[in-house]
């Protein structure tokens, strides 16, 4: 531990900690705008100078290591005075006309800096010349006027993203943040994750949807995790006037280190289907508005002509686990349909589930895969399906990560990797017994192993030879390979892991698939027709598995909030609340409950499944127990080390 005292307070430091780590301890700050806590510090601003007793000049306390005995004063005249003439030089440099930016009045940290200094006025007259504007891109706009080289984004990118899409040309003043090899953004290699704008502290790179939709405090805050896939980022959602306005990663909490990806960002605020505003029945062929009690009691006759074995119960994944848990007792637990299954088919999470049973919890946290020196990727995209888990495998990748990537098509995660070794195919079981043959060091039928699998020796030998000696291996596990029809295959990559250190990491479908196994959701059959299908779809999209059982069924009953092939089929449309308009919780692939606050109301006659659930409940007599907690937690120990 490092002591020192900081405008006359004694504070206690850990060893490696910075002066700005110091201070803030203290209980103390000074403006910062290139600092970011989560990038490695850069010091190119020159906002966060202290004086430090005994040094010649002021010290940028942002990247000097704080040490024993040191004094610090963060208040004095010469310490303003060099405040307010950075602040004066950053403005002049560029066209800081605060009133036409989309970020004024506070939105913006140099704004606010400019604020906390009492500046009203600049010294120094701007003395720029104007750049173009880059409005190529469909989420956001790059304006160089507006940059004041702080590198924010250009280190996001490439230090948390690892997608190093960004970056300056030029030098000094004229520098020049750019895209790729300075192509327009919009055809850059930008993956539109939009973490880049959200790291800018001025108006640089502007969101185009939230862009003069009002201040940051003019807008509601509102906690949530994305169900987009099983990651569960937590996110920020900011509304206004009942509108959602813009989505932030959270940088409060959360395993993700504030990173959203496109899915989790921009797709929830670029819907455009149409809602579902009324209860329908159709009547002569046609869909008919009626009222929800007629609505619920035309579905509440049907579960009573038939017999429980000839309704089927489909829910979506995306739904909190309060409507699952609610589902599954309704259907399965009271009237013991034919089937309760979850869209979507992925097996991951029941198989995880079924191999935890077996040899108790083996599966390591999803921050794992920010550690490792060698990855084993086995039957999923990280580029595509989980991409923030992707973010932090393609940002090793940078460190000469090794990369064993195995899938049904080429995934682009493999790319990132110059020591890669990749085999497309599904003979998921013959890549385990090569990786086991390199773990025991079996070289007896490797060559024959390899060539099956149509795989370089070399370049095996290269990834995968020394196996035990790399020290943080992880091996990452997707739908494609943990299927129960891969068990044995599974079991055995959990013992090779184990015998080497690796950590196995799950990605487990997308939103609550991990609660639908907890819940015990047949997960390992495609939903099937009956007399009777319950389809509570939400804001989800129905695959062709789920339209086709939907198709063969008798009666339809569908729960949507949008208009769509399933809706047009059905005999019964329920309007359901989406995502923003209720509450509840998901349990992401590490077993960490998140929870989804409501961020706007729903117009009047919307329902979520949940309270039609209650509804239906009520009017079969039942009540419906909403003690889910304790059971997950539970059972969700039972498979994830803790
Ligand atoms: Fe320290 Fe920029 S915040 S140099």
């Amino acid at each position: 531990m490092i002591q020192l005292t900081v405008n006359g307070k004694p504070v206690e430091v850990e060893t490696g900690s910075t002066i700005l780590d110091a201070i803030r301890k203290a209980g103390f700050n000074v403006p910062t705008l290139c600092y970011h806590p989560k990038l490695v510090p850069y010091g190119s601003c020159r906002l966060c100078l202290v004086e430090v007793e005994g040094a010649r000049t002021l010290q940028p306390s942002c990247v000097v290591p704080a040490a024993n005995g040191m004094v610090v004063r963060t208040d004095t005249d010469r310490v303003k005075s060099a405040r307010k003439f950075v602040l004066s030089m950053i403005f002049s440099e560029r066209n800081h006309f605060c009133m036409y930016c989309q970020d004024t009045d506070g939105d913006c940290d140099l704004q606010q800096a400019a604020y906390d200094e009492g500046m009203t006025h600049w010294t120094i007259t701007p003395a720029y010349k104007p750049f173009t504007v880059d409005a190529s891109h469909p989420d956001f706009i790059l304006d160089n006027n507006r940059c004041i080289l702080c590198r924010r984004c250009v280190r996001a990118c490439t230090e948390l993203v690892g997608n190093a899409t960004l970056g300056f040309e030029e030098r000094g003043s004229g520098s020049l943040l750019i895209a790729d090899n300075n192509v327009p953004l919009g055809e850059s290699s930008c993956i539109s994750c939009g973490n880049c704008v959200q790291f800018c502290p001025t108006g640089a790179l502007i969101d185009r949807r939230s862009a003069y939709q009002g201040r940051e405090t003019d807008l509601t805050h509102v906690n949530s995790v994305c169900m987009d896939c099983s990651l569960g980022c937590e996110r920020v959602v900011k509304t206004r006037d009942n509108r959602l306005v813009r989505i932030d990663g959270n940088e409060d909490i959360g395993f993700n280190d504030s990173l959203l990806c496109y899915d989790g960002r921009y797709k929830p605020l670029t819907e455009d289907r149409d809602r579902i505003t009324s209860p329908l029945v159709r009547r002569n062929g046609q869909l008919e508005s009626i009222t929800w009690d007629e609505a619920l009691s035309v579905i509440s006759a049907q579960f009573k002509a038939h017999d429980s074995s000839e309704i089927n119960a489909h829910i979506s994944p995306r739904q909190p686990i309060e409507a699952l848990s609610a589902f599954h007792e309704f259907f399965a637990d009271h009237f013991q349909v034919g089937e309760v299954t979850l869209l979507g088919h992925d097996q991951t999470a029941l198989a995880c589930a079924k191999l935890a049973a077996e040899i108790g919890a083996f599966e390591s946290g999803i921050s794992t895969l920010k550690d490792c020196d060698a990855a084993i990727v086995l039957g999923t995209d990280m580029v595509k399906d989980h991409q923030v888990a992707g973010f932090f495998l393609k940002r090793q990748a940078i460190n000469d990560l090794k990369m064993f990537t195995a899938n049904s098509t080429h995934t682009k995660i493999s790319d990132w990797s110059s020591n890669k070794l990749e085999y497309i195919g599904t003979d998921y079981p013959a890549v385990v017994n090569l990786l086991e043959s390199y773990v025991k060091g079996d070289a007896a039928d490797l060559s024959t192993q390899l060539q099956n699998l149509s795989l370089n020796p070399e370049r095996a030998q290269k990834v995968l030879g020394n196996l035990k000696e790399n020290q943080k291996v992880v091996i990452v596990v997707g739908k494609e390979f943990a299927r129960v029809e891969n068990l044995p295959a599974f079991r055995k990559l959990v013992e090779l892991a184990r015998e080497i250190g690796a950590k196995v990491v799950t990605l487990k479908g997308q939103g609550n698939n991990f609660a639908g196994a907890v819940f015990g959701y047949e997960m390992d059959a495609q939903a099937k027709s009956a007399p009777v299908f319950f389809l509570a779809l939400g804001d989800d999209q129905a695959c062709d598995h789920t339209r086709d059982a939907l198709a063969g069924s008798e009666f339809k009953i569908v729960q949507a909030s949008y208009e769509s092939a399933v809706t047009e089929m059905a005999d019964i449309v329920l309007p359901c609340t989406i995502w923003a308009e209720q509450a509840g919780h998901y349990l992401n692939s590490d077993g960490k409950l998140g929870l989804n606050q409501q961020a706007i109301q729903a117009a009047e006659g919307n329902r979520s499944v949940l309270d039609v659930l209650k509804i239906l409940a009520s009017k079969s007599g039942l009540t419906l127990s909403e003690t889910w907690r304790a059971a997950v937690e539970e059972k969700v120990a039972a498979i994830v080390l803790s």
